[in-house]
């Protein structure tokens, strides 16, 4: 049922604010984080190794910077496909975290059987509790979004994101790297985000303009920095899935080592920015792009509007956000754009050519 909905992916897209209360309240009381029959001990960990596929392995890869950043946890991504044929070594104290929305993804569950008996601990942040990816581990954490219809995750990656930042604040705190205090004033950030997010749907309308000018595109470049990086590589995987445009993403300070030959002003380049310690860097970035003729979309905030200069093509304004859980809420207009791009092309956009929804063979 699409609830009213022309597709399920904008129901899932809307449904976005309710799921993440949901995953919240299961993991965040009013005492603290709390992970109901799992035991995790991140003290005897010494480094994460997370894995798996497409829209999940850019969930893990927003996740490293936290881990990093507030747990000093070393953190190794990798790509299940990659990482399972690689047989990197496993090195005592490591702990591996597999994601997975179905679950059953072949290449995903193919690495987590070659890390069992190795790791000293296998975790998985799966939607499905009862998939194959759960009950081979050891802790399982539930996203809790609902059936999600859409080949293209939208929710999923939300509540993927909200269990994994709750993981990361749990890891600081259990290794003396947060106070009391301080994890009190994260979490109320966290708290605050389904209503920040709920506020963000609104840029609906205006993504529904741009989409109209981006559908004629032939390719389509996305630009971040940091925590913003992996919103980039989502936005164009989202985008080449359901609309068949040609997207590439690039770390913003690669461009000049190759990839800003491409831009010309036939190539809409999409900066996802928020007004953060690193937007100064990404402005100089865009300027780069502007001189040679690039048409720049700026997903950013007011300040980052206001800061970013004239000679910007398209401006997407998204509702203010503490900076570090910002890839949740960027989340947004990733799946959008990505959404009106491929109405306005008239494609298939809930089961998009060649793909399935769970890829249970490698
Ligand atoms: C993209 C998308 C895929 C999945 C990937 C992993 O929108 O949905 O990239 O994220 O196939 O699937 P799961 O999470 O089921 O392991």
């Amino acid at each position: 049922d699409k609830g009213g909905y022309k597709h399920f992916m904008a129901k899932e897209i809307a449904e976005q604010p309710v799921v993440m209360t949901e995953v919240l309240g299961h993991y965040v009381k009013s005492d603290g984080i709390q992970f109901p029959n799992q035991d995790i001990d991140f003290k005897s960990i010494n480094r994460l190794t997370m894995v798996a596929c497409g829209t999940a392995y850019y969930a893990c890869f927003v996740a490293k910077y936290w881990f990093e950043q507030l747990a000093g946890l070393p953190v190794e991504i990798d790509v299940a496909s990659e990482f399972r044929y690689r047989e990197p070594p496993i090195t005592s104290g490591t702990a591996a975290l597999f994601v997975s929305q179905s679950g059953e993804t072949a290449d995903t569950l193919a690495a987590l059987r070659y890390c069992a008996g190795k790791a000293d601990k296998i975790i998985a942040v799966v939607n499905v509790p009862e998939s194959s990816i759960a009950r081979e581990s050891d802790v399982v954490l539930p996203i809790l979004a609902g059936v999600e219809v859409g080949v293209a995750s939208t929710k999923a990656f939300t509540n993927q994101l909200m269990t994994l930042a709750v993981l990361a604040l749990e890891a600081a705190h259990q290794r003396g790297r947060l106070t009391d205090a301080e994890l009190g004033d994260y979490l109320e950030n966290l708290r605050s985000l389904p209503g920040i997010l709920n506020t963000a749907l609104g840029i609906e309308t205006r993504c529904e303009e741009i989409s109209l000018k981006l559908a004629e595109a032939r390719d389509i470049l996305f630009l971040g920095r940091g925590r913003m990086y992996p919103l980039a590589l989502e936005g164009a995987l989202k985008l080449k899935e359901i609309s068949y445009i040609h997207a590439e993403a690039y770390a913003s300070g690669e461009l000049k080592h190759g990839p800003i030959a491409l831009v010309d002003q036939h190539v809409p380049v999409i900066v996802i920015a928020p007004r953060d310690d690193l937007f100064d860097k990404t402005v100089s970035n865009m300027q780069e792009v502007m001189a040679r003729g690039g048409r720049v979309l700026l997903v950013t905030d007011q300040k980052g509007a206001e800061e970013a200069g004239d000679g910007v093509w398209e401006t997407l304004i998204m509702p203010e956000v503490d900076a570090f859980f910002a890839p949740i809420l960027y989340a947004v207009p990733a799946q959008m754009l990505a959404y009106y791009t491929a109405v306005a092309k008239g494609t298939d956009v809930d089961q998009p050519r060649n793909l399935a929804k769970s890829v249970t063979v490698e």
